[in-house]
């Protein structure tokens, strides 16, 4: 999969910018015409909107994100016990995104991933896009939809097996995972090098006041392994290599120059993912 030239050359301009050089971008099709002013007043009418807004031209954001945003994300995170760095997010245009891009990043063609059933209905499609088999481990009423024990998950494994994908708290079954549950998956993940997708969008949806959310960056030991995609992709991971950006794993086979940073065995945390030893790239990233 090519690196997109646009992410790939903002941080040389960005640079080049910064030692006063004039970049003409011709890496993005950036409108020059004044937005019309009917759509500027649309923004300006709607319910809690944009009233303040005085932009001219309506342009391109940056594609990682807008800094204000991420930076805010970096301190909801930290206010929940998520130690993040800016450069471990990777905002996409809700989870939805989020969940296809760690598909597709850690995951070929014909390669499966696991996942906790009842489960959210569109992980079907999304696998689907992905070109990837879902494997569902069922999860029993009678136990409150709690995971079952690991050897199920173990039954499950294959030499396709590249992942776990799960929501916590779950949809649809509302089953908040205890930190021992998902200690239990990281375990599978590490000995089984598989990657782990926590899908956390329902995160603040809990109601009792002794059940603690335990997200699967708070994982200790599997830093190199482990992503969440709620909106925002979140990744931490250990060793990098070289490159302008720290994001997970790379799907491609050969080095894309470019942004994203691969990660040692399988890691999920977001964008591209590599895995050193199926495809011989050795160091990684987060
Ligand atoms: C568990 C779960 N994950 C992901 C999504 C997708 O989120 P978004 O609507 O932001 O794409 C949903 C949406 O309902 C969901 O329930």
């Amino acid at each position: 999969m090519p690196a997109s030239p646009i992410r790939r050359l903002v941080p040389y301009a960005d640079r080049a910018k910064a030692r006063g050089i004039k970049v003409y971008h011709l890496n993005i099709g950036q409108p020059d015409i004044e937005t019309p002013a009917e759509m500027m007043n649309g923004y300006r009418n709607v319910k809690n909107g944009y009233r303040n807004v005085n932009i001219r031209v309506l342009s391109y954001g940056p594609s990682q994100g807008l800094q204000d945003y991420i930076d805010a994300l970096v301190q909801y995170y930290g206010r929940v016990g998520i130690k993040v760095r800016a450069q471990d997010i990777l905002v996409t245009t809700g989870g939805s995104e989020a969940i296809l891009f760690a598909l597709d990043a850690v995951a070929d063609t014909g390669d499966e991933v696991i996942v906790p059933e009842p489960f959210y209905t569109n992980y079907s499609g999304f696998a689907a896009t992905a070109c990837v088999k879902l494997v569902p481990v069922t999860c029993l009423a009678e136990t409150g939809f709690a995971l079952p024990p690991k050897a199920e998950f173990e039954r499950a494994i294959t030499s396709r097996t590249r992942a776990i994908i799960y929501s916590n708290p779950g949809n649809p079954t509302g089953a908040v995972y205890t930190r021992l549950e998902l200690e239990m998956l990281e375990g599978l993940c590490v000995e089984h090098g598989l990657y782990l997708i926590g899908d956390e969008a329902y995160r603040e949806f809990i109601y009792e006041d002794d059940t603690e959310h335990t997200s699967v960056l708070n994982l200790a030991g599997i830093e190199d392994r482990a992503g969440q995609g709620a909106g925002q992709l979140l990744q931490r991971s250990a060793a990098r290599i070289p490159g302008p950006e720290r994001l997970s794993m790379r799907r491609n086979r050969e080095d894309t120059g470019g942004g994203l940073p691969q990660a040692r065995g399988r890691i999920l945390r977001c964008c591209q993912v590599a895995d050193s030893r199926r495809r011989g790239i050795r160091h990684l990233h987060a």
